[in-house]
């Protein structure tokens, strides 16, 4: 090409490459149908289950919204190590075959969980060390299959107690004592050094006690070269709760630190006082208003920092906050029970169009 033709050229292609980073930033064509997979400037995510990908309903909204999956239940250590005879690899095998083929990023959540502990490993009767080895053989063991598959994991997830800030007193604090949580993180590191390594917790807007135990961690491991890549808000609130500023006070100073920040787990309790039986116009308002704002401060943190917001559920009737709370009339979701979607899933791709 001769040089009087490079120029200008150059100059067209330079302004390809300052458009506006409204693009989805994942190789998408931005004349796409406007949708959570392609219109907002991080990954959007749904946490879903097995039996999900099977129903075609649950899939043709996952392809049309969901740039990453969470296994909301079925990638513990309690379903991938139901026996100490070993590990079951099916559970993950179906998550990633969907999320390849669609191409969707994979979360994993979570190695570690108090919660999760198979019973076996919960009632061991060995050493402390035996213990610790059985650990750190399932961690290598699931990172280093998967090396290259699954983009992140929460490693552990909430290791600190309610209201104090103190460690919980897990079976993994009570073998191992508190560099369970360390040792959890190097080892995954060791078994891929390009996994993303998160620490995800609830309640961290609010409880100071258990906020300041966090940033007491994550001060401490980034100062002793310990890795971790992100945290986790949780992000289980309600309409009214936390407010906005709570929720940037609290995210603010895991930006300064450098990490990356998952709202990973998002539902919006919008009857928390239990006053109606059925999902009316002031719900949804209330469900829009929220999902408004907070999708709205997301979108400010800068991009190298977010890591995207995961929906704890696709539609209401998947919520384990209708259990949880012993409320069958709580619609916390983008879904509603017929697969359609809520004025609130609109605002988002409206928030986001140019
Ligand atoms: O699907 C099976 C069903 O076939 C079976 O008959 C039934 C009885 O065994 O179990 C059903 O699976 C249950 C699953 O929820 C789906 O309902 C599991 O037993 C049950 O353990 C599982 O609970 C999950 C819970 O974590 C424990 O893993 C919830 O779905 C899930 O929403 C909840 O998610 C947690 C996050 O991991 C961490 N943050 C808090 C959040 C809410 O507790």
């Amino acid at each position: 090409m001769k040089s009087s033709k490079i120029i200008p050229f150059l100059f067209v292609l330079l302004i390809f490459a300052c458009s506006d980073s409204n693009s989805t930033g994942n190789g998408e064509e931005e004349n796409l149908e406007p949708s959570l997979r392609n219109s907002p400037t991080f990954p959007v995510g749904f946490a879903i289950q097995q039996q999900h990908l099977n129903n075609g309903n649950y899939v043709n909204i996952l392809r049309e919204d969901a740039r990453s999956l969470s296994a909301e239940y079925e990638m513990k250590m309690n379903i991938l190590y139901p026996s100490s005879s070993g590990i079951n690899y099916e559970p993950i095998n179906n998550f990633l075959e969907y999320a390849e083929l669609n191409d969707t990023r994979v979360h994993g959540h979570a190695l570690i969980w108090h919660s999760s502990t198979p019973g076996w490993l919960e009632n061991f009767s060995g050493s402390d060390s035996e213990f610790e080895s059985i650990v750190e053989n399932y961690i290598r063991d699931i990172v280093s299959t998967y090396k290259g598959r699954i983009a992140s994991w929460d490693v552990v997830n909430e290791a600190f107690s309610d209201g104090s800030g103190e460690y919980r007193n897990s079976v993994f604090y009570q073998k191992m004592g508190e560099t369970y949580i360390e040792k959890a993180f190097q080892w995954a590191r060791e078994a891929d050094p390009d996994l993303l390594l998160f620490y995800n917790d609830y309640g961290t807007i609010y409880d100071q006690d258990k906020y300041l135990a966090m940033i007491r961690m994550i001060d401490d491991f980034q100062d002793r070269g310990i890795p971790i890549d992100g945290v986790g808000f949780q992000m289980h609130v309600s309409y009214n709760f936390p407010s906005l500023e709570a929720i940037e006070n609290a995210v603010q100073p895991i930006l300064d630190r450098g990490l990356m920040v998952h709202f990973s787990e998002l539902d919006i309790r919008v009857n928390p006082e239990g006053e109606q039986v059925d999902f009316n116009a002031e719900f949804s308002n209330r469900l829009t208003a929220r999902v408004e704002e907070i999708f709205g401060y997301y979108r400010t943190i800068p991009g190298q920092y977010r890591y995207g917001i995961t929906f704890w559920g696709v539609k209401d009737d998947d919520t384990w906050l209708r259990d949880f709370w012993q409320n069958q009339n709580e619609w916390p979701l983008i879904y509603d029970e017929n697969f359609q979607p809520k004025e609130a899933h609109q605002a988002i791709i409206d928030m986001f169009a140019d």
